[in-house]
């Protein structure tokens, strides 16, 4: 490194060190929905100007559903590619992937054995999976424990998250306390940061938008399945206006503008979800196209998970010294 480039490179390291942390990721589980993007992603894209930004790929927690080789290597580059096309900059955010920092997976041992059984039944995750009666695979018990550690690794200041994973992030908290209690003050507390408007997007059924119940728009949707996902999208038959319509429309405009749009067309659902149709193809197709560009070099999108997992690795390992200090199985 030249002069300059070393003065350069000291003066993004201070100006880093004064902003404070972001941790957020998501798992490679198959294609992102709108859902996704305006509860979560969107705001990695957003705050990543005023936050030191650590956004991963939680491919360990996708494991408890995708347990297919193939499959689970085009889900993590599809996530790649997702957050490359949304605007994250590597230069700006630290993009990874979990499983190439083996501290997660150690650490949440250490956490296991904090960790009561009758603490863990109570999260929702597990007894959503307890109410289908499915055989629970002891992934999907400790799921929450894999979570903490993926957040108290990088002493986070927030967590933005959808209002699905606020349970989570508060047992990230309840397990930094533990440890802290237990062995001295060694995690910092995080704050969960949901976006109050989008906290829970609503399907094309009006429930949750979600995977699992089949009542997604993909963020990366081509025409015609925006199109079909619309069309598809309940409305009563009322006469007031279209609530799932009116729902999903407005991620993309103020109420201001919407309002007065819908009363002047109480009745015409077709209509309004033409103009759905249009309004969400003009907000996709841009994301839609800088998607395909980033797929044009996947190695080249590789070599930035790469990098990062390395960047990681350096913060994440430094933590869990620390611990193994804490707990005292340093003894050299
Ligand atoms: P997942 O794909 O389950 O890893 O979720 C990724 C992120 O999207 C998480 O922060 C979720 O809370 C968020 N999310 C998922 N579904 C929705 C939804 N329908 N509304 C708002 N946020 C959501
Ligand atoms: N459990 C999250 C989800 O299903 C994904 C995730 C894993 C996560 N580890 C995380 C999110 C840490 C925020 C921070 O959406």
């Amino acid at each position: 490194m030249d002069k300059k480039s070393q003065i350069q490179h000291s003066c993004v390291k201070i100006y880093l060190m004064g902003k404070k942390i972001l941790l957020s990721g998501i798992k490679p589980t198959g294609r992102p929905h709108i859902g996704n993007y305006f509860g979560a992603m969107r705001q990695f894209v957003e705050l990543a100007k005023d936050y030191k930004s650590y956004i991963f790929i939680a491919d360990y927690h996708a494991l408890n559903f995708i347990q297919n080789k193939a499959e689970m290597k085009e889900n993590i580059i599809g996530v790649l590619l997702d957050y490359l096309a949304i605007g994250l900059d590597p230069k700006e955010v630290t993009l990874y992937k979990q499983s190439d920092v083996s501290d997660h997976t150690e650490l949440t041992w250490v956490f296991d054995t904090i960790t009561t059984m009758p603490y863990l039944m109570r999260a929702h995750a597990y007894k959503d999976a307890e109410a289908k009666s499915k055989e629970i695979v002891v992934g999907t018990f400790n799921y929450p424990m894999l979570m903490a550690t993926d957040i108290l690794l990088y002493s986070p200041d927030v967590v933005p998250v959808g209002q699905d994973q606020k349970q989570h992030v508060e047992i990230a908290r309840d397990t930094a306390e533990k440890f802290n209690h237990i062995f001295g003050e060694t995690f910092k507390l995080p704050e969960v940061m949901i976006m109050k408007d989008v906290a829970v997007v609503p399907g094309t059924d009006g429930r949750k938008m979600s995977k699992s119940y089949g009542n997604t728009i993909p963020l990366f949707a081509e025409y015609v399945e925006i199109k079909k996902a619309v069309m598809s999208i309940v409305t009563d038959s009322g006469e007031g206006i279209p609530k799932n319509v009116y729902a999903i429309h407005s991620l993309l405009r103020p109420a201001s503008e919407l309002l007065p749009i819908y009363e002047n067309k109480t009745g015409k659902y077709k209509e309004l979800k033409e103009l759905l149709i249009e309004d969400l193809e003009k907000f996709i197709a841009p994301l839609r196209e800088k998607r395909k560009e980033f797929e044009k070099d996947i190695p080249k999108a590789l070599a930035i998970l790469k990098a990062g997992g390395e960047k990681a690795k350096e913060v994440a390992s430094k933590k869990m010294d620390e611990v193994r200090e804490k707990i005292g199985v340093n003894v050299y």
